[in-house]
């Protein structure tokens, strides 16, 4: 039996009817996601490459002639967009006034004018629409927004948030501008959003950004972020596609410790002071010199600790939106917050173009 006839059982348990339109890389990631689901279950997929309908019909699962065809049917009540991204907007709006609620992978859409135009569609269809900020369940993330809100660390001043690769930007259409390409919209939008996440106690100032373009190509291939939040907490965001050493993925420096989580497998490890007098400092010397200002500190005035990685479920994203269709629960990633990470990527392009600050009034 096909994967998507299974809609009797399915209905019993009032799991709500889902579709997945494109059906590439993160379309085949959200549909076997649904065929997991405990609260959604899959329809089927549209792809304009009948190629990719093939293949899912390879794979037991329904492909729809057409947009068209899958937006009338009155059993779909959730629709995930996983296309590239300048096609995200026209796509919800469409779906949006087809009776639908929206899902769109990220970025949610080229601009803040398209994503105005979408949500204001939502509000006069009374539809939801969210974005596939699926990151927050990250285990890295949730562990550096705990070590924030420590005690521990004294007056935090900088979070580093570091993704590095060594393939340069995919050929596809991530390399076209027309196409929503480049670092900032793939990886930004997620790390930006991270951002805001964790110094989630101070408003944003100000943006500044450089963007890399290494090899000439057409859009960013990597870019230096910085966050400038109120009390001159500095949330530092970089991401590179020609980095063969990586640079640690998370770290955060106050007054009194550091934390550092090294990649995607390890715990968050840190370092705070125990003790503040040391005695006479060791200096460091090297050949060509001396110092004592940057001499490691003696290891019985520090304490070290770990903090562990939580158990996060990215299933809550799909069960959230669900629940939120129903009226029993609040979206979790709201417009205000979709509309404040598209600002900010809108502002570091123009501090890039620029070369200096950009005010962001929040
Ligand atoms: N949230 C995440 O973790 C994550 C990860 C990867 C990609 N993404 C996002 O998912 C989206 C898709 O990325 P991908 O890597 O799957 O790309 P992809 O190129 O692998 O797949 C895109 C698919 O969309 C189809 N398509 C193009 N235009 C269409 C249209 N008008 N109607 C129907 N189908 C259409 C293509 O034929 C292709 O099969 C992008 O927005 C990307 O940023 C999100």
């Amino acid at each position: 039996m096909a994967k998507t006839e299974n809609r009797a059982e399915t209905a019993a348990v009032k799991k709500a009817g889902c579709a997945v339109i494109g059906y590439g890389g993160m379309g085949g990631w959200h549909t076997r996601h649904l065929l997991e689901s405990d609260v959604g279950y899959l329809c089927g997929i549209y792809d304009i490459d009948p190629a990719k309908g093939e293949l899912a019909r390879s794979n037991g699962i329904r492909s729809y002639a057409s947009e068209k065809e899958l937006l009338d049917d009155p059993e779909i009540s959730v629709v995930t967009i996983a296309t590239p991204n300048d096609c995200h907007a026209e796509i919800a709006v469409r779906a949006l006034r087809a009776g639908k609620n929206v899902i769109s992978e990220k970025p949610v859409t080229m601009n803040s004018r398209e994503l105005d135009r979408v949500i204001a569609v939502a509000e006069e269809t009374g539809k939801l629409f969210t974005v596939h900020q699926n990151r927050r369940w990250d285990c890295d993330y949730l562990m550096m927004k705990e070590a924030y809100h420590r005690a521990d660390f004294g007056k935090i001043f900088c979070v580093e948030s570091r993704i590095q690769g060594s393939r340069g930007v995919p050929g596809d259409w991530r390399s076209q501008k027309a196409h929503g390409g480049g670092m900032i919209f793939d990886w930004g939008v997620h790390l930006i959003d991270q951002m805001f996440g964790i110094i989630d106690d101070r408003r944003l100032l100000k943006v500044g950004c450089r963007c890399e373009n290494v090899t000439g190509a057409e859009t960013d291939e990597g870019f230096k972020l910085d966050m400038i939040f109120e009390g001159d907490v500095v949330g530092h965001i970089e991401v590179g596609t020609h980095h063969f050493i990586q640079m640690p993925r998370f770290y955060l420096a106050g007054t009194a410790g550091s934390a550092i989580i090294g990649d995607w497998r390890d715990r968050a490890r840190c370092l705070c002071i125990k003790e503040w007098t040391e005695g006479e400092v060791k200096p460091v010397v090297t050949a060509a010199g001396m110092t004592k200002t940057m001499a490691p500190r003696a290891e019985d005035t520090l304490r070290e600790f770990y903090i562990e990685r939580p158990d996060p479920d990215v299933h809550d994203f799909y069960r959230n939106f669900i629940a939120a269709t129903r009226g029993e629960a609040e979206q979790i990633v709201t417009h205000k917050q979709m509309r404040r990470v598209m600002r900010v990527m809108e502002s570091a392009f123009m501090s890039d173009r620029a070369g200096s600050l950009i005010p962001f009034g929040e």
